[in-house]
């Protein structure tokens, strides 16, 4: 008798740990029609939009923005859920996840969609835009839609690009101001083959550490410097590491915003045009909050006697330009002049 009652609880366990498997394989994978809490939201839309940044950032909170936007705009049919750090998929996995159908939406850098769409090194370009004005032209312009576009053939729906900021070089050991400080000094980079030219050029050693790894890599002094956007290395803490901060200026951080282009054809065409709407409130939005927060993050910085600030002057952003020009040389050959000079046009 006593054997029976184990046996059956034997049961019951393995049959509520089954359950409890089978519905975390389902998480991700069809979520279009999901039963919220609330009665009568049956058919509510779920998009699963998973990126790898804190809440707390340009892209954290444009996602947000963008998820309270499709709530109102569609009376709640349609419900956004943003997966923020990371926990859902690492940058390294994101893409795949979206093009698996396994997550709606990402926002990667700029420099991960070149692995996809090699034309888009353009905006990994050092020195490609002077302010947030020409980030803006491009961004929401003919050449942000173009760039858009491009990534149709690969079954994206590219939906806008979002910024982030200006990148800034920081250092373990010593500043970083002349070409020759970089010398022989190992470089945290995204995967990108303009970026990590960029740090050879400079006499560094580039090494590709997804997002999510750097702060243990930091702990574990595996690299002695980094470029990252002062939101960035605020929110991540990056700066405790790494204190010496070279505001150059010298590269931009964008984010490609984009769906799964089977989920959005599949979406009714008034859900699509609520999502347009929303999205291109939302791009504003981030447009000008993104420049906020770096000013006001870089402020908090300037506060702190561990961190030691240094603003590149022109003179020697010169020399840094010099030093990259073969970059500019490198891509016109490889892609032709025309998205260059219309990015250069569009800047006068
Ligand atoms: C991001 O902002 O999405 C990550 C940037 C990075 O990999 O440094």
């Amino acid at each position: 008798m006593r054997n029976s009652w184990k046996w059956w609880l034997l049961l019951l366990f393995a049959s509520i740990g089954l359950a409890g498997w089978a519905v975390s394989q389902q998480v991700g994978r069809e979520p279009l029609v999901y039963d919220d809490e609330q009665k009568g939201l049956q058919n509510q839309i779920i998009i699963y939009f998973s990126h790898v940044v804190a809440e707390n950032t340009p892209k954290g909170l444009a996602a947000q923005k963008f998820a309270e936007l499709v709530e109102q705009k569609t009376d709640g049919r349609v419900k956004v859920e943003v997966f923020p750090n990371g926990s859902l998929y690492s940058d390294g996995e994101e893409l795949d996840a979206l093009l698996r159908g396994d997550v709606q939406m990402i926002a990667p850098s700029f420099s991960k969609v070149t692995e996809l769409v090699p034309e888009w090194q353009v905006l990994d370009l050092p020195f490609l835009f002077r302010d947030e004005d020409d980030v803006c032209r491009v961004f929401t312009g003919e050449i942000g839609a173009e760039l858009l576009e491009m990534l149709e053939a690969k079954k994206i729906k590219g939906l806008a690009l979002w910024s982030n900021g200006f990148k800034q070089m920081m250092s373990t050991t010593r500043p970083l101001i002349a070409p020759d400080d970089f010398r022989g000094l190992r470089f945290r980079i995204m995967p990108s083959e303009v970026i990590e030219k960029q740090f050879r050029l400079l006499g560094g050693e580039p090494v590709a550490v997804s997002f999510d790894h750097v702060y243990r890599a930091l702990e574990q002094h595996e690299f002695d410097g980094q470029e990252n956007t002062i939101s960035n290395i605020y929110s991540k803490s990056f700066y405790k590491f790494q204190p010496y901060i070279t505001i150059s200026n010298h590269g931009y951080l964008g984010y490609a915003v984009m769906m799964n282009q089977a989920f959005w054809d599949h979406l009714p065409k008034d859900i699509q045009q609520k999502i347009t709407e929303a999205m291109a409130e939302a791009t504003q939005w981030n447009l000008q909050e993104s420049k906020a927060q770096n000013e006001r993050e870089l402020q908090q910085l300037k506060r702190r006697e561990d961190v030691f600030l240094y603003r590149l002057s022109e003179e020697e952003k010169r020399k840094w330009e010099q030093k990259f020009a073969p970059l500019y040389e490198e891509f016109a050959k490889r892609f032709g002049a025309r998205l260059l000079d219309e990015i250069r046009e569009s800047e006068k």
